[in-house]
């Protein structure tokens, strides 16, 4: 009995390869990229570039400012956010305005984000990105292969950035590109049944995380070649690189296990024996500010990836409190999106103290920081926006007993509701 053959697409994109550099002698940039957008037709530096205007009038403490309207608590974090971003944004301001030639040493202060999920790492470098007007990519290290065969490739990172600056090169090298789940990637912790090569995709990063020119156009994708064989045959081929000299990243995780290394380090070289773990309360929180580059290298990293992430930040887990003072003051409350959405259908939409504090333990015990108060809202508020918007009642008031029996709340709200009508 025979078999079809499986297609398998890494053999596919081997083949394409291979004719199209018998076909064209070789004679095309490297084929060595992933599957990605694509890129800007020109070289806008030589075409089009934008005068963009560098301006970066903040002080650290302007920049914790802004982040307290949003985020709440994670303190130690925006401080040490404020500081890294405003050091090496006043770097690339004088480099670009002129004031220094760049020539002086000058080491990135690239960022490793920590802390559990949910307590406000992507909320954090989003808000600063808005702040500053930078471009701002966000991406999974899950999804980078080494070779860029399987998933993508690190460098289609760089090449995104172009496009969220619109092609605008100079503004693109100012960007800040955030990579999420970061502690994937090390080599302990390769995720069953999947070619993802944590170590070879770090080395890829950390070359990009010093300085590296990146090909704006990879050749990787079928898109992508067809677009170089045309601007080829018209001779349209212009330099279209990127340096990744000013780019700054941040790496994020939630490292989990990173805190048994840490005690176990502690533990080791101040008591001489092991550490009782109930001594430390909060585990997550406090202990991570403790991880030094040993501990991450005991974990997975490498060595040379590690040191390219000199600002270490840790987040810490959101207590109920927290998460009450999240929805009350954010300015991203979730209440705000809630009362918006009713308010399409001209409900006004009220939350009453105590069903707030309900929300909030409800939201605790979920354990997955502030997303959790999002599951909660979502379980409660779902049915009343599927039948309200087609009554005519314009009021809601959220009550704690609403909160306990969202259900039974609806029925005897619809019920009562039928009953004036009659
Ligand atoms: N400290 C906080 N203050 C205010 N809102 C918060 C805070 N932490 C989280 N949130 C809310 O929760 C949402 C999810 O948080 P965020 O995306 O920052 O999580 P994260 O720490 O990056 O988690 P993960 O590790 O799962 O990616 C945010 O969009 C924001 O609305
Ligand atoms: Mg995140």
């Amino acid at each position: 009995m025979s078999h079809r053959k499986e297609p398998d697409p890494e053999n596919a994109q081997r083949d394409f390869e291979d004719f199209v550099h018998q076909r064209f002698s070789g004679s095309f940039p490297n084929f060595s990229s992933a599957v990605q957008p694509p890129p800007p037709r020109r070289d806008p530096r030589e075409e089009d570039a934008t005068n963009w205007d560098w301006e970066f009038p903040y002080k650290p403490k302007d920049v914790k400012r802004f982040l307290d309207r949003s985020i709440m608590k994670q303190d130690e974090a925006k401080r040490a956010l404020a500081i890294a971003i405003c050091d090496h944004y006043n770097q690339v301001k004088a480099v670009y305005n002129g004031t220094d030639a760049g020539t002086e040493e000058y080491t990135k202060q690239n960022i490793l984000l920590l802390g559990p999920s949910g307590v406000g790492k992507t909320y954090l470098i989003r808000k600063i990105a808005e702040l500053i007007g930078v471009p701002f990519v966000k991406a999974d290290a899950t999804k980078f292969s080494e070779t860029g065969y399987v998933g993508a490739n690190v460098e289609d990172l760089v090449r995104e950035l172009v496009s969220q600056a619109r092609g605008d090169l100079r503004k693109a090298e100012c960007g800040l590109i955030y990579l999420d789940e970061a502690d994937k990637l090390a080599s302990r912790q390769r995720s069953p049944g999947r070619d993802v090569n944590g170590r070879g995709v770090q080395f890829g990063l950390l070359r990009l995380m010093e300085e590296t020119e990146i090909d704006l156009r990879s050749g990787h994708d079928l898109q992508s070649q067809l677009q170089t064989i045309m601007d080829f045959q018209r001779g349209k081929l212009g330099r279209g690189k990127i340096s990744t000299k000013h780019i700054l990243f941040i790496v994020s995780g939630a490292f989990t296990g990173l805190e048994d290394i840490i005690l176990r380090r502690i533990g080791r070289g101040a008591l001489g024996f092991q550490t009782d773990h109930t001594r430390i309360p909060d585990v997550n929180g406090p202990i991570f500010d403790q991880a030094t580059s040993e501990d991450f290298v005991t974990f997975g990293f490498e060595p040379e990836f590690i040191g390219r992430l000199p600002v270490r930040v840790a987040c810490h887990p959101l207590s109920k409190d927290d998460l009450l003072s999240i929805m009350l003051n954010s300015e991203g409350s979730i209440l705000r999106q809630y009362q918006k959405s009713f308010r399409a259908y001209d409900i006004d939409l009220r939350f009453s103290a105590d069903a707030l504090d309900r929300i909030a333990s409800l939201a605790h015990a979920e354990k997955t920081g502030a997303r959790g108060l999002m599951t909660i809202c979502e379980k409660i508020l779902r049915p009343f926006k599927f039948e309200l918007p087609s009554t005519m009642i314009r009021d809601l008031e959220v009550t704690s007993e609403m909160v306990t029996d969202p259900q039974g709340f609806l029925e005897r709200l619809l019920l009562d509701y039928e009953n004036t009508l009659h």
